[in-house]
């Protein structure tokens, strides 16, 4: 697959997006949010939050958990660091920028890894996974939430034609299953533990990956 989202396509994208995205992507993607925080909270309290753009899953973490959250974008975090101060967020520890090809963290610190609605932004799907499993404990989960995009018939016709919108839109409406499987299946101790269509209509679906020993 070409891939048409670079790093600054995806900076200009969510610069645009940043005053308008809590407005458009609020309550349609929460069911996920809150699925999402729920697994990753289930693996233990310490939860890297990839791509948290403004942070619309903040309040849904549990005071006691120990949460530090990354993304490319700083006009993004700027809303998410508002939302910490203003809702005094105690689950919240870190709001950085920061690359999830490059996650400037040890080997196993996170008991869960977490990334609603990014592997399909992100420049490269399959490094971002590797980046995520490494800073993931053996035992812990990667969990991610996103559309995945129709395998045939008049969606996929409709996604493949979106895509060509992708450097605007700031996401890859067509992305096919075959690229997180295809990840799980080449990873050594990766294992698919749960993959759920949810609410609304079944667009987005809760993916979680287990981290056995490699
Ligand atoms: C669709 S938003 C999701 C934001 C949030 N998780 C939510 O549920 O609303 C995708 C986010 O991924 C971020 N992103 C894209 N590429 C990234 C990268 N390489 N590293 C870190 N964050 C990235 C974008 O800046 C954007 O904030």
């Amino acid at each position: 697959m070409t891939d048409a989202l670079d790093k600054t396509a995806l900076e200009a994208a969510y610069a645009r997006w940043a005053p308008i995205y809590d407005y458009t992507f609020d309550a349609v993607m929460a069911p996920g949010r809150r699925a999402a925080v729920a697994a990753a909270e289930h693996c233990g309290p310490r939860i890297l939050d990839v791509g948290a753009g403004t942070g619309l899953e903040f309040p849904l973490f549990a005071p006691s958990s120990n949460v530090t959250a990354v993304d490319l974008s700083e006009i993004m975090l700027r809303r998410a660091r508002d939302r910490v101060l203003q809702k005094q967020l105690r689950a919240i520890n870190g709001v950085l920028v920061m690359d999830a090809l490059r996650l400037a963290f040890a080997d196993g610190t996170f008991d869960a890894t977490l990334a609603p609605y990014v592997i399909t932004v992100v420049p490269d799907p399959e490094a971002t996974l590797d980046e995520m499993w490494r800073v993931t404990r053996p035992g812990g989960e990667l969990v991610l939430v996103n559309h995945i995009g129709a395998e045939a018939g008049l969606l996929a016709s409709f996604e493949r034609w979106l895509a060509r919108h992708a450097p605007n839109l700031g996401w890859r409406p067509d992305f096919p299953w075959a690229r997180i499987g295809g990840w799980i299946e080449r990873k050594p101790g990766a294992r698919l533990l749960e993959r759920r269509a949810l609410q609304p209509l079944g667009l987005f679906s809760l993916v979680r990956i287990g981290k056995g020993e490699a």
